[in-house]
């Protein structure tokens, strides 16, 4: 049995990394993966060596259902949890999910502050509490490894949180929870909160004490940190800090901050860190959601010192201005760069220093496309390939309805911008053809395309910008557009950059056509 007191054998606090970057970081607006790419970030936080994948919440779609199904049969070395709400067939759901996997964890929440219990539940106390272990109960018969989160617990009346947590322990919970649902927690509540329920909960020892905060106020790390301080022994969190509205806590940070300062928390993980880095970026291409420059541990100036005096120290000696080793976390020393003379092995290397594995069949596509590239520019970058294969993740999933076969567009002072574009159906194998005008040449462009698809869409957000330097760089395109309601992103690369966009738009189009035909219930998560 687990208990909240683990220690690993220096005397130091083993702390677990709960990795939830395919569930609440899949939340993200415009985050959405396709499971072929949920798989790819599964086998990478495996070798990151996480200790729990929390692979997706399997009632509210069938595509969710998918992805956790076939993460679990994948991944061997970590636990695979799927979530679910505290109801019969949620639980029943996630259960028939997780079947497969070597380590099988069903996580089920119940919101418990007054405000959730009023407004959202409609329940008493009581009624909370009877939900909650009849929702662990029902977990437990079907697998040993349950994980309780009272939602909102940093909103929850303290009293009533410990009449909770002590109830869905007995029922057999062997972690528990405590989530920051809304951001709203400090470092010293926090600490508070967890330090509470260690000396009221009577039973507390039977089962780990985990961690969930999410980034409103920017504490989402903070909050984590302090709740391990207190005796929390799990931490949830998400590569690059991804999940609902400001994220959650960053993995990265909270691992680094764990190792870096050993003396502070006397704590440590098993996170491979030398994977960070590629994990990182890894997500980030498959995403599409860029990292910021200066963002701690995985940011593109983490490392970097610009000021004169800085740099000096830093030869002198490294320690004078950085608390971290940059290949502690993975990211190389040099980059190195292919160009057409590249080899398949150098290929497989270099995808593996960037956190991508891919079978023979994959990595053939890859290199052909690859080949393709070098012959239009010298050098290839890491950029380069790393698009070149989420563009392969995205292929793979059978969503294409449309494909762009042309475009030709006119544009410039004193002339109507317009568009002729050509699209072939897919499930029809037949070609279409159509011409618009517009406000520049790929507004028309556009145009032709919601006439061509029959899908009428907004464009909501339009990101440019170079994949790398270099004026033979390859642009990318990432947009977002709303169609009945629903929000679907798009991405587009090309060395033309409205062929980018059409390519982007084209598909965002076909993310928007496959939703349509999925017919799954979507519950509030
Ligand atoms: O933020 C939250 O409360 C959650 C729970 C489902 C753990 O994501
Ligand atoms: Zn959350």
């Amino acid at each position: 049995m687990s208990t909240s007191q683990e220690e690993s054998g220096d005397g130091q606090s083993m702390i677990r990394i709960f990795d939830t970057t395919l569930r609440d970081g899949e939340q993200s607006p415009g985050a959405s993966l396709n499971t072929a790419q949920k798989l790819e970030i599964a086998r990478a936080l495996e070798r990151l060596n996480v200790d729990i994948i929390e692979a997706g919440f399997p009632i509210t779609s069938p595509d969710d259902f998918e992805a956790v199904q076939a993460i679990s049969e994948i991944v061997r070395g970590c636990s695979v949890a799927g979530l679910a709400r505290c109801t019969e067939k949620d639980i029943v759901r996630a259960a028939e999910a997780v079947k497969k996997a070597a380590k099988p964890r069903i996580h089920v929440f119940c919101a418990t502050s007054a405000i959730h219990r009023q407004y959202k539940l409609k329940r008493a106390e009581a009624e909370i509490i009877k939900l909650s272990v009849e929702g662990v109960k029902l977990a437990k018969s079907f697998v040993e490894d349950v994980e309780f989160s009272p939602e909102d617990a940093s909103r929850t009346e303290l009293p009533f949180l410990t009449e909770v947590v002590e109830a869905t322990i007995e029922a057999g919970a062997t972690t528990v929870n405590i989530p920051d649902t809304v951001g709203y927690s400090t470092p010293d509540h926090f600490t508070n909160i967890i330090e509470y329920l260690m000396t009221h909960v009577k039973n507390i020892t039977k089962a780990v004490i985990s961690v969930h905060c999410h980034n409103d106020l920017g504490l989402a790390v903070a909050n984590s940190l302090a709740a391990v301080k207190a005796g929390a022994r799990q931490v949830e969190c998400t590569i690059n800090g991804l999940g609902e509205r400001a994220g959650n806590a960053s993995l990265e940070e909270v691992v680094m901050a764990i190792k870096t300062r050993a003396d502070v928390f006397k704590a440590r993980t098993q996170i491979n860190t030398k994977m960070i880095y590629p994990t990182s970026r890894l997500v980030s291409s498959l995403t599409g959601i860029y990292v910021q420059r200066n963002k701690a541990i995985v940011g593109q100036n983490a490392f970097a010192h610009e000021a004169g005096i800085h740099q000096h120290g830093v030869l002198a000696h490294r320690e004078t201005y950085e608390i971290m080793n940059p290949q502690d976390v993975g990211i190389p020393e040099s980059k190195l760069v292919l160009g057409k003379h590249s080899g398949r092995h150098a290929l497989r290397d270099r995808l593996l220093q960037l956190g991508i594995e891919l079978d023979d069949k994959q990595l053939e596509m890859v290199f052909e496309q690859f080949k393709m590239l070098a012959d239009r520019k010298k050098e290839v970058f890491d950029e380069d390939i790393e698009a070149i294969v989420s563009q392969l993740f995205e292929e793979a999933e059978a969503m294409r309805s449309w494909e762009l076969v042309s475009l030709q567009t006119m544009g410039g002072s004193g002339v109507t911008p317009t568009a002729t574009v050509q699209l072939k159906s897919l499930a029809e194998d037949k070609m279409y053809l159509d011409a618009a005008t517009g406000d520049g040449p790929i507004d028309a462009a556009f145009s032709c395309i919601m006439r061509l698809t029959g899908v009428e869409a907004k464009l909501q957000e339009f990101d440019l910008r170079a994949v790398t330097g270099g004026k033979d760089a390859q642009g990318e395109v990432n947009l977002e557009l709303v169609c009945n309601g629903k929000t679907y992103r798009g991405r587009g690369r090309s060395t033309d950059i409205i062929e980018a966009s059409v390519l982007a738009f084209v598909n965002a189009i076909n993310r928007a056509v496959a939703g349509r035909r999925k017919n799954g219930a979507s519950p509030e998560k």
